[in-house]
């Protein structure tokens, strides 16, 4: 393809944010029109908004006025003509050392706190129950220090986790998460991180768990959190309105699990920009598995345009029913499947995890926040699925997946 820089779009690196939202290739190019720069986007506007080349590129543009110009085109044009661009223009800058802004995010937390998302497109999977298993055994059998972050306009893990008065009071004194948004929005500076994170939650009284609430209204400002962008004079990014808000205190816990809402909307959004993992719960049936590549190849995708540390945790199988010809089928076909996705993507592959949590009413029922119990045993194991009490399956699943973090 024969194309003259001169003749493409472009605008100065510092007028970067008013790139447009399209698929494209994308050349940084200096006053001497020497290219230093050839890269793909499926986003060019979101791709710019953090890219791990901006630090070196300022610093050019300092001494020579830098300009970033674009050509629209297919997604599945981007592969092909990114190795054509590199090889016709040789840019000074692709495959030379950079300093990860991320990286260096990471290392000023202390003690290295990870933090996992947990996804799923499909409701009613499991999602808020994984969640709250997890963060339960963590903190009580393993003694880790642990914060739930609700992002579900449902509530569900917030209710779980405080019940539905102590959740009403938190939201009418503006400490729930809907608020950090709605601030943002509104020019008003209500929530405030401290009073917000609830310490000690969940019917056991955890001293090592807290919460950070989540509220119904988020339905109300789901599709305007893009408006963030502007009503902030372009100060704050849209899509790091929880990681500002909340990152003072990541450093104070060993895990953070953010119960994210059944899509990939800016809410979401905004915890996959901080998470280290993302897990995903699914019932081995079709239905529920259904959305998982689109899971997997968005966020891959999004990692790569921001420049994240984000990478896939593994697959848990829920609500596993062995009497249902379905599942059987299913949970057999789901490692192969999973496994797929991954080639498919060229990326290396993520685990399905051994340990399946078997369907059970007191599974269900230990979501109750108002049931009357004072151990972790009791909540978890007070029946039997085969041969095992139904906490032992969450104290597995727990002990997988602090190997999976390690690993
Ligand atoms: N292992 C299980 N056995 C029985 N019921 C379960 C199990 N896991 C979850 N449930 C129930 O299934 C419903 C959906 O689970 P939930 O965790 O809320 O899914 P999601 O967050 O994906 O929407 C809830 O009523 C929950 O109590
Ligand atoms: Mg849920």
């Amino acid at each position: 393809m024969d194309i003259e820089l001169s003749e493409l779009p472009s605008v100065s690196l510092n007028a970067r944010q008013y790139l447009p939202a399209c698929s494209a290739i994308y050349m940084v190019i200096d006053s001497l029109n020497q290219v230093l720069y050839v890269g793909k986007a499926s986003n060019l506007q979101i791709r710019w908004q953090r890219h791990h080349r901006l630090e070196q590129l300022n610093d050019i543009d300092k001494k020579m006025f830098v300009r970033i110009a674009w050509l629209v085109c297919e997604q599945n044009q981007l592969d092909k003509l990114e190795v054509d661009f590199i090889a016709k223009y040789s840019p000074l800058l692709n495959n030379t050392p950079v300093t990860k802004e991320k990286e260096k995010w990471k290392s000023e937390m202390i003690n290295m706190t990870t933090v996992i998302s947990i996804i799923n497109l499909k409701g009613g999977v499991g999602k808020t129950t994984t969640t709250i298993q997890l963060a339960e055994c963590l903190a009580s059998e393993f003694s880790k220090r642990v914060l739930v972050i609700d992002l579900d306009p449902q509530t569900n893990a917030t209710v779980a986790l405080i019940g539905e008065e102590s959740w009403e009071e938190l939201d009418q004194q503006k400490q729930t998460l809907f608020h950090l948004f709605n601030d943002k929005l509104e020019g008003t500076s209500f929530f405030n991180i401290d009073n917000a994170i609830q310490p000690c939650v969940s019917n056991l009284k955890l001293s090592y768990l807290s919460l950070l609430s989540s509220s119904i209204k988020f339905i109300d400002i789901q599709d305007r959190i893009s408006e963030i962008s502007h009503k902030s004079n372009y100060c704050i990014n849209p899509m790091e309105v929880l990681k500002t808000g909340i990152h003072s205190q990541l450093k104070n816990y060993d895990y953070v699990f953010i119960d994210c809402p059944p899509n990939l909307g800016f809410i979401t959004i905004n915890g996959i920009e901080i998470s280290d993992y993302f897990l995903i719960p699914t019932i081995p049936d079709t239905l529920s598995t259904y959305g998982i590549p689109q899971v997997v190849k968005t966020i891959y995708n999004f990692k790569k345009d921001r420049n994240l540390p984000i990478e896939c945790l593994g697959l848990i199988m829920t609500k596993y029913s062995s009497n249902s010809n379905a599942h059987r089928r299913g949970k057999n076909e789901l490692s192969a499947r999973f496994a797929k996705i991954f080639q498919e993507l060229h990326i290396p592959q993520s685990p399905v995890f051994e340990t399946v949590i078997p369907q059970a009413n007191a599974t269900a029922e230990a979501m109750e926040f108002g049931a009357n119990i004072s151990t972790f045993r009791q909540k978890y194991g007070r029946s039997k699925c085969g041969d095992r009490y139904l906490y032992e399956y969450v104290i597995n699943l727990a002990n997988e997946f602090i190997k999976h973090v390690i690993n």
